[in-house]
């Protein structure tokens, strides 16, 4: 009998082919040589060329560099060049070189993160990050770290935990018994969360029109005086770092009130929870180890690779309780098993390229990189300020900085004229009413140089059209 059938020989034969590898890596050195100086918006020719990734799945095979080049040859070109220092979309960070090259080497080992008994490495590396971020962003001791996708994930996971806390501390087992009859609780944030809050209000079965919006003010912040008395069956959300304007609720006014009061806080710092670990950007984020849990992104302001977000919950019990499994089947731990932190079992073992990202950085190299976004975003407003026909609505305090014109329409003409000249990509959005052209510095990448394009760019594009409007 053979010993082995046609795919198995046909696999055999490539998984120790090196030269596939070196392959994609000198590929993907060549992006990383052209990056910086690569429009930064694919262009036309590019977009068009992705029409060759509308085919049939053949029935035959297809070889590994045949498959890798196709990536590159049309791939590469189609992506944004987020790595660089002009892509200032949305909140997305770039990528730091000892995470890239231990998200290399660790893609070799295709590690599951669920449990201690599937990758030994996952669950020591999840340990040792935990204790790290629980000291850098000065939480309580015993803080529990969930390694998930993303903060929309993370806050979910949060509210999961405070609605299984809050439940059963009242009696009620939610898991076993649901929301069918459940005691009522209330959940207060401001009128300027972050859809993701939304989404995991809808996920958890809370019900949007549940929640009671508190005002907030010109800079998104939730208005302290607007918060009712609060007490043991509340969830009080809070934001380290609104989208838009990237401000910060007073959590100093708010945290310690609502924990006395026995609250649980959740606290939504996708990007703006790193302040916590910049000494002169803290007092931005005074108060906020009162809070119970937090969600935060790795692959925004940190730079670690996607997907990489974390749940940080003061209440250990309660978050594994709420993301709790069994199965006669799994193998639990003497350490940790990160399967009882996060919604998924099976899950891409995400922690080699954080752990690596925040050792390749050290504190300082953290605080230095993150207080360098800042100074960007502060350099850009002061030239933006100077250009005539624009005004920056937001005090910039983080990384965000919101620029419109006269009118929405010249606002939106402005952006597309900025976005079409590809020397930098920003979004668009609408701030208290009004267009705005959102700038959000979230790479280690961007230097003077690149604040002194996009401001050019950007003088260019109110310029031209000028006299349309
Ligand atoms: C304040 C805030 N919360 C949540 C999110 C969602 O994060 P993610 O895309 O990692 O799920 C974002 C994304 O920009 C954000 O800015």
């Amino acid at each position: 009998m053979k010993n082995t059938t046609e795919i198995q020989d046909r696999i055999f034969d490539d998984i120790r082919r090196f030269e596939l590898y070196d392959a994609a890596q000198s590929y993907g050195q060549q992006y990383l040589d052209e990056v910086f100086d690569r429009p930064v918006y694919p262009s036309e020719a590019a977009l068009d060329g992705l029409c060759v990734f509308d085919e049939e799945l053949s029935e035959d095979a297809t070889s590994g560099e045949q498959i890798i080049d196709q990536l590159h040859q049309y791939g590469a070109p189609a992506t944004l060049t987020q790595v660089g220092g002009r892509y200032f979309g949305f909140v997305n960070g770039s990528i730091l070189p000892a995470s890239l090259a231990a998200k290399i080497l660790t893609a070799y080992w295709d590690q599951n993160g669920a449990m201690q008994v599937l990758s030994p490495i996952s669950a020591r590396l999840e340990m040792t990050v935990e204790k790290w971020l629980v000291d850098l962003f000065g939480l309580p001791d015993n803080t529990a770290a969930g390694f998930v996708s993303g903060s929309s994930m993370a806050s979910f996971c949060g509210l999961a935990a405070a609605r299984y806390r809050i439940y059963k501390n009242q009696g009620w087992d939610v898991n076993e018994h649901g929301l069918r009859n459940a005691p009522p609780i209330r959940i207060f944030t401001g009128k300027d969360a972050h859809s993701t809050i939304r989404k995991a209000i809808s996920l958890l079965g809370f019900g949007q029109s549940n929640v009671e919006w508190v005002d907030v003010d010109d800079q998104g912040r939730i208005q302290v005086d607007q918060v009712p008395a609060l007490d043991d069956r509340t969830i009080l959300i809070l934001q380290a770092g609104n989208v838009n304007s990237g401000s910060f609720d007073n959590f100093g006014a708010l945290c310690k009130k609502a924990k006395d009061a026995g609250a649980w806080i959740h606290i939504d710092g996708a990007f703006g929870l790193w302040a916590a670990a910049v000494p002169n950007l803290k007092w931005l984020v005074n108060g906020l180890e009162h809070g119970t849990s937090w969600a935060v992104d790795a692959h925004k302001t940190l730079n670690a690779p996607y997907d990489s977000g974390i749940i940080l919950c003061a209440d250990r019990e309660a978050l594994v309780s709420a993301l709790h499994m069994s199965g006669g089947y799994i193998v639990k731990g003497d350490d940790r098993d990160g399967m009882f932190y996060t919604p998924e079992m099976s899950r891409r073992a995400r922690i080699f390229e954080l752990w690596a990202a925040l050792k390749y950085l050290g504190k300082k190299g953290i605080a230095q990189m993150i207080s360098t976004m800042c100074l960007r975003a502060h350099q850009l407003t002061e030239k933006l300020s100077l250009v005539e026909g624009f005004e920056i609505p937001n005090q910039v305090v983080f990384n965000q900085v919101l620029v419109k014109a006269e009118s929405d329409l010249k606002t939106d003409q402005v952006l597309k004229a900025i976005q079409e000249e590809r020397v930098c990509w920003v979004g668009g959005s609408t701030w208290k009413g009004e267009r705005v052209i959102r700038v959000s510095i979230c790479s280690w990448a961007t230097t003077y140089d690149d604040i002194v394009k996009t401001a050019a760019s950007f003088e260019k594009a109110i310029k031209s059209v000028g006299v349309n409007v």
